[in-house]
């Protein structure tokens, strides 16, 4: 895989209501992060369109269509190949409804990277375990790697995990399979009624060996978010520095 600078690292989420809003900040952060997300908000608000606007507006970033597919194979093989038309770089399946979903994606991929979801960054330990999930398994650490090891087998790129599983993930399955991960909080960004669990700084999930990171509220809400995207980028690079010495 080709080195990425600091800014082609962070993924900023466009959690937001409307087409407007999502270009603004498309304009606003095109030059300090390398992907824009597009979740269940933007596109159940816009549809395709959006896809078509973010790259109108931002021809050099990539765009990540977080639809976190979960449904019978056979449903989420049309899905993909309706998201694989629409020229994506990311598509995101759960990884937890087993191989049957996790081999459609990947049949109707095309040049889409899929991403498996292991284990959401708002749940805790406690909270899989009042989900119904074994014990032996209910430790985010011990599950996240279980489910990375389906979404390997099955050929995905790679996951997306806490940076607390990001270093074991890279141990088992190697540099070349993707992690990408949220519930990045740098110590200066809080979030009002923050519903995230797993969390790390960009530091500490870029050192645990994360690709990429997901920040989105922390630049989002920032009273500047071009200098909060900045100070992520420049905590990525020391990150980075101290990784390749
Ligand atoms: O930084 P912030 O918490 O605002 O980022 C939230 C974004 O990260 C949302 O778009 C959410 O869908 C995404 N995300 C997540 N946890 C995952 C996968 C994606 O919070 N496991």
């Amino acid at each position: 895989m080709k080195t990425l600078t600091a800014e082609e690292r962070i993924i900023f989420p466009l959690d937001l209501p409307t087409m407007e809003e999502a270009v603004d900040y498309v304009r606003l952060l095109k030059d300090h992060v390398g992907v824009f997300k597009v979740g269940l908000e933007l596109f159940v608000a816009c549809g395709p369109d959006v896809i078509r606007a973010i790259k109108m507006e931002a021809p050099e970033c990539k765009v990540f269509l977080d639809m976190k597919f979960h449904d019978i194979p056979q449903t989420v093989k049309r899905a993909q190949r309706a998201a694989s038309r629409l020229g994506v770089d990311f598509i995101t399946v759960h990884c937890d409804e087993g191989r049957g979903l996790l081999d459609a994606a990947v049949q109707e991929a095309g040049e889409v990277a899929v991403l498996g979801v292991t284990v959401l960054t708002s749940l805790s330990k406690e909270d899989l375990l009042s989900m119904g999930i074994a014990p032996e398994l209910a430790d985010p650490a011990d599950l996240v790697l279980h489910r990375a090891h389906l979404a390997h087998l099955a050929g995905l790129r790679g996951v997306v995990c806490s940076g607390l599983e990001a270093r074991s993930v890279k141990e088992r399955f190697g540099r070349d399979f993707l992690v990408v991960t949220p519930g990045i909080r740098p110590r200066e960004g809080r979030v009002a009624g923050d519903d995230q669990k797993r969390v790390v700084t960009p530091y500490d999930a870029v050192t645990n060996g994360a690709d990429y990171i997901v920040v989105g509220r922390p630049i989002r809400d920032a009273r500047n978010p071009r200098e909060a995207a900045s100070a992520v980028a420049r905590e990525i690079e020391r990150a980075a520095a101290l990784s390749d010495a």
